[in-house]
Formats: C-alpha cells, structure tokens, sequence
C-alpha cells in the first residue's frame, strides 16, 4: 500500500489567486477583531496553506454534483479549497455549498468567495447562508436532517473553541441523546457527523486536546462509533494559527465502519513538506479511552515498546499528586521553603531558577510535605508540549533532604510528585524512576499519548514501568530488554514513507 505526498500546492493557479483573496479577507477580519470579540465567537481564521491540506486528504468518487456544508464558515477559506480540489480533479462539477456563520459581518465575503470560484471554475453551482449552526441540533441529532437542505457528500469546518457548561441547552440537548460534549467543537461534530451523508465526507481542524483525558472519553467514543477515522495530520509545530498557541491536527473521516488502517501525516507546519507517512492498524491507536498519535517511525517503536511491558505507574504502587500550594490563596503561619517547577531543569538537576517568586512562606500545614530522614519523592514538572522535532514532555528531578536541604517542603501547584500510596520511595527506586522517566521510552509514549500541555494522572498511568519494587530495579541491570519491533518489510508498521 503506497500513499502520495500530502501536497501544499494543489490548486490550479487560476484558484490561487481566489484563495489568496479569502486568505486576505481572513486577514483582514483577525486585524479587525478585538481578542475578547474572538473569543467570545471561537474565531481564528484557518491559515491558507491548512485550509488546502485539509481539502486534500479525502478520496472522493466522482460525482456530478457534490454538497459541501461548512458549518463555521468564516470567510469561507475552507469550503472554497476543498470545492477547488473537487473541480480541479475533475471529481465534480457542480456543487450546492452550505454554509453557517454566526458572524454577519462576514457574510458579504462569504457570498462573494462562493459567487467568484462558481463564474471562475464555470460551474453551475449554488450557495446558502445562513447565521446559528446549533439551532439545527434538534433536527440533526433526531433525524440527521436540515429542513430544507440535501444532506452533504463533504463537510469542511474547523469549528469555533468554546467551553460548553453543561448546563447550555446544547449541552442538554446532546445528553437528552446520550452525548456530553464539553466544548462547542465537538458539539459542531458530533452535528457535523449526524448530518454527513452516508460514506460521505467530514473533513476538520481540531485541537488535539481531545484525543486524551476523562472529559472527552464521550466524544471519543462518539467518533469511534459513528465515523470511520482514516487521515489524521499532525503538526510538530504549535504555532500554526496565527496568534494561537495550540496543538492542532486536521482530521479526514468518512460515515462509514472504521478502516482497519489509519494514515497519519507529520509535518513540521502547514507550510513545510511533510516528512512522514505513516500507515497503520487503527485499533492499535485508536480506542474511546484515548487517540495515540506517533510523530516518527521511532516513536511508534518506543511506544509499541512499553505496550509490551504488563506494569503500568500505578500497577507498580506509583501515584501521581498536585503540588497544594496556590500562591494567590495563601494563608498559614509555618514558614515553608517553596519549591517551583524552574527551581529543577530539564536533566534533574536543582538550579533554584525561580527568582522572582517568595522563597520562603508562611503556610498552613495542609500545604507542607514532610520529607523522610531516608528516600523521599520523585518531582516532575506539570506542564510542558509537544513543540517542536522532539519535545521533552517528562521532566523529573529527585526530592530529597539531601537535594534540597530541609526537612519539609511546600510544593507550588505546577509541580507534581510520585509517591507510593501516599508514602516515600527509597533513594534507590526514586532515582531508577527519574531515570525510566527521562528515558527515550518515557517521552516517547508521553508525546504519543498526551494532547495537552498538562502530564495529568491519566497520562501517567498509561505509561509502563519496567519495575515495581528495589529487588527488581537492583535486577533490572540484568533483566532481559524488550525488544524494539523491528522495522523493514516483516513490521506490521513496515508501510510507511519517510520523505
Ligand atoms: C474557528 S473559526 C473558523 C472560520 C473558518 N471556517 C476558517 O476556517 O477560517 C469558527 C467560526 O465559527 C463561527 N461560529 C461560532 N459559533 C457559531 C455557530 N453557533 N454557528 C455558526 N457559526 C459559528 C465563528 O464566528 C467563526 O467565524
């Protein structure tokens, strides 16, 4: 099975000029907007070079006529790309295109990129606007129906960010269905999904955030159960909106059963040419409990490596705790050395780099840890992300009497520690922790794993440990290694192209 490079310049010059016209348009409206107003709509413009590596991932059957809905629409950057694409590759002709924009300000725009590319691409095609996506979310979830508009062949949105309580008639309306969405994307997608013809097409920019933790197990689930999820695309980068900084990944599923195998493309941002495609079984990485998204072919191994070892953290007695200490909810009359997350680096090493911050405080005994006369805990950082060729996501440092000088210690709340059920560890298993945790297997599985900037216990508790106990770290010198999956043609994961 080969796959084509994902290519950034697909359209025809004559289309290029039309989508660096939205593009402008794009800009224009981010210029015009106050950060609270972009905000409170969920609003950032898809960059041009993404919109057209979205459009690209699907594998369309030719068609005459296509219906394009694009829930979200803003200036209308990516239904125009993927309408491009179809007319370019000759897969339709004609098009009806849908779109839902909330922002009326941008609907001149949006009537004039539609009405441009259907004069240009000749095409006898037709266009709607209309304002509130959600209030078609009776309807859709019901029927999989908008009253008076065909269901669509493709549905292009990258849609708006925005907390959802659960208390929003959204919110109650979905669960009234059986799904909680904590966000206003995922509530667009599950409507996307509903609406969707059958095999057809829903192309989407999403936060990676989703593919991890306990809020979005619903969504995942949803995904899983109603869309077969076949591209994903992901960025190393996580500046590629501009302004935003987000962990971003473009998603190609169909209204179909699952494929058996998911193609991932890594690339550096939307303007660099991707360097990996990597094809693999979906069931290995996808599962309503999270989405493991592999950046390299080294990666996977590293990950497929730890699989395979049968002790996860808290099989092996480990559990993971917040730091209690909140500068700005301060009381107490114990002066307490604090410890920040820059008063460790990257190797482990105490630098006390935090000096702007009190080192000293009077705190209140719930705040403090008491450090044993032997052993003591291991300390990671709390955030981190996965910016960058290959971000370090776990950043441990060991916390002792000895390394810090004092008895008891108050832990600020971006640090997190590891403690046997409340109880220290000995010095010689904290510091074979520290080490399996700066381990190249440690980061990989956590870069693959984690969506977030937050290692949170969920995270830890996927990873594998090679120990449990000082018996074992003491034998684990000698202990057999699990072997690597071997790559070349025999590897299951052997399809891949490195370009
Ligand atoms: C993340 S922006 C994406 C805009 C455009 N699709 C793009 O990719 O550049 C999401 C858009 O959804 C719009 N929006 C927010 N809530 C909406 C709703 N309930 N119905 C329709 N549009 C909405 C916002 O005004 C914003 O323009």
């Amino acid at each position: 099975m080969k796959y084509n490079l994902v290519s950034n310049s697909v359209c025809k010059d004559e289309y290029s000029e039309l989508l660096a016209r939205i593009d402008s348009n794009s800009d224009y409206w981010r210029n015009a907007t106050s950060p609270v107003e972009k905000k409170l709509r969920g609003q950032h413009f898809t960059p041009l070079s993404m919109a057209v590596q979205l459009s690209v991932m699907s594998s369309p059957n030719v068609s005459v006529k296509s219906v394009i809905g694009d829930p979200g629409a803003g200036t209308g950057i990516l239904s125009a790309a993927l309408a491009s694409r179809l007319q370019n590759q000759n897969v339709s002709k004609h098009f009806s295109i849908y779109g839902f924009e909330t922002d009326q300000r941008l609907h001149e725009d949006l009537s004039r990129a539609w009405s441009f590319f259907s004069s240009q691409a000749e095409s006898n095609s037709d266009y709607q606007i209309q304002s509130d996506f959600t209030v078609h979310a009776n309807s859709l979830l019901e029927r999989g129906e908008i009253d008076g508009l065909s269901k669509p062949d493709f549905i292009t949105t990258n849609p708006p960010y925005n907390k959802l309580s659960s208390k929003e008639p959204l919110s109650l309306l979905l669960k009234k269905h059986g799904i909680s969405s904590p966000n206003l994307y995922s509530a667009f997608m599950v409507l996307a999904a509903k609406w969707v013809a059958d095999d057809g097409h829903l192309l989407a920019v999403l936060p990676r955030s989703f593919c991890s933790g306990a809020y979005f197990k619903d969504f995942r689930k949803f995904l899983l159960e109603n869309l077969s999820i076949e591209h994903i695309t992901l960025y190393k980068s996580r500046s590629c909106f501009k302004n935003v900084l987000q962990e971003n990944i473009l998603i190609y599923a169909r209204k179909r059963k699952q494929a058996g195998r998911i193609r991932i493309t890594v690339a550096k941002d939307p303007d660099s040419k991707p360097e990996y495609d990597l094809v693999l079984p979906s069931a290995d990485i996808l599962n309503e409990s999270h989405w493991s998204l592999p950046r390299t072919v080294k990666d996977i191994h590293l990950y497929l490596k730890n699989q395979k070892r049968n002790r996860t953290f808290p099989d092996a007695g480990y559990r993971l705790s917040t730091g209690k200490l909140e500068l700005h909810r301060q009381s107490g009359h114990l002066t307490t050395k604090v410890v920040y997350s820059s008063d460790f680096d990257n190797a482990g090493s105490w630098t006390w780099g935090e000096k702007k911050k009190p080192r000293l405080l009077e705190t209140n005994s719930k705040n403090r840890l008491s450090l044993p006369t032997s052993g003591g805990y291991v300390v990671l950082k709390r955030i981190s992300s996965n910016d960058g060729d290959e971000p370090k996501r776990l950043m441990p440092a060991w916390l002792s009497r000895t390394t810090i000088g004092v008895d008891v210690v108050a832990l600020e709340n971006h640090v997190q520690y590891i403690h046997k059920k409340g109880e220290p560890l000995s010095e010689d298993e904290g510091k074979a922790l520290v080490e399996f945790l700066s381990s190249d297997e440690a980061q990989a599985v956590m870069r693959t794993i984690n969506g977030t900037t937050q290692i949170n216990k969920p995270d830890m508790d996927r990873l594998n440990i090679p120990f449990g106990n000082s018996n074992e770290i003491r034998k684990s010198k000698t202990m057999p290694k699990v072997p690597l999956e071997s790559g070349g043609k025999s590897s299951r994961y052997s399809e891949w192209i490195q370009h």
